[in-house]
């Protein structure tokens, strides 16, 4: 009886401090953690870090992913001008329509329009990709636990299989990936891209940049609700002291 108050005891207390038993999925393989400097809660985002991470998207991951909630104009934020805005939509065509005889039209992209999508609807994208549909990567970076990290380590996850693994037609091996078989081809070699700054093009080096460039994506106004927290805070604190001191002035003669 002793022994099961103390084991009671020792469990609500290790319980109350937090430290709870993990039990690691089996042969799951953990996810080395990276740092980001924006996820602080005044971080900012590294603006060549997101430029370069557009260049990753547009390059390779827009063939199969679409980026439904941005818009081109979205990307003033991150260094660009109007012009260059202009310039970037101008090489993708959106249906528009109906004109004055009723028919729907092909026109290049303008600044206000969100990106344009890879492929006409799900049916396509998974046909195109073996039956496995290439989610949207707008909000992919809050789509679980942990999101940030996982889409960097996945991107660099890819390997051999190891010998006596059978992989499924079209498949490729990731440790990251739940379950290890992935229907996404490694999107990601070394120097695949030159980018346009001049980083060199590791594997790792755009795995951090198009996750920041995707955690942006995610919750563009992220910044600019995190300076107006700061701003408000500051606010308050001037109004506080201004508070207690015409409390002390008032009660002063009393
Ligand atoms: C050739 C097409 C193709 C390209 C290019 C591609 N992907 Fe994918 N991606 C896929 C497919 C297909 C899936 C779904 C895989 C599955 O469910 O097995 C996927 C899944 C994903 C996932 C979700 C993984 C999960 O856990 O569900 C992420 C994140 C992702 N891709 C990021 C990227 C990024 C970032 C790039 C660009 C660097 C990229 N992809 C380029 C086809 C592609």
């Amino acid at each position: 009886m002793k022994r099961l108050v103390l084991f009671m005891l020792l469990v609500g207390g290790a319980s109350l401090l937090g430290l709870k038993p993990t039990y690691a999925a089996q042969g799951s393989i953990p996810i080395p953690a990276q740092y980001w400097s924006f996820e602080s809660p005044l971080g900012k985002f590294d603006r060549s870090a997101l430029q370069r991470g557009l260049q990753i998207y547009i390059e390779i991951c827009a063939s199969c992913h679409s980026l439904r909630h941005v818009r081109y104009q979205d990307l003033e934020f991150i260094g660009y001008s109007r012009e260059d805005i202009q310039r970037i939509a101008r090489d993708y065509e959106v249906q528009d329509g109906p004109d004055d005889e009723g028919q729907m039209y092909q026109r290049p992209a303008l600044p206000q329009d969100f990106f344009v999508e890879p492929f006409a609807n799900a049916q396509a994208a998974r046909a195109a990709n073996g039956g496995a549909y290439p989610p949207d990567l707008s909000l992919i970076t809050l789509s679980r636990r942990n999101a940030l990290n996982y889409t960097a380590a996945l991107l660099q996850g890819y390997r051999d299989a190891p010998p006596g693994v059978r992989l499924t037609e079209g498949k490729y091996y990731n440790i990251y990936f739940p379950g290890k078989q992935i229907g996404m081809p490694p999107p990601l070699l070394d120097d695949i891209i030159d980018y346009e700054d001049g980083t060199l093009a590791s594997v790792d080096q755009m795995a951090l940049d198009i996750t920041t460039f995707l955690a942006w994506a995610a919750e563009p106004k992220a910044e600019k609700r995190k300076t107006i927290g700061l701003q408000v805070v500051i606010f308050l604190f001037f109004l506080l002291l201004l508070v207690l001191a015409s409390k002390k002035r008032i009660w002063k003669n009393i």
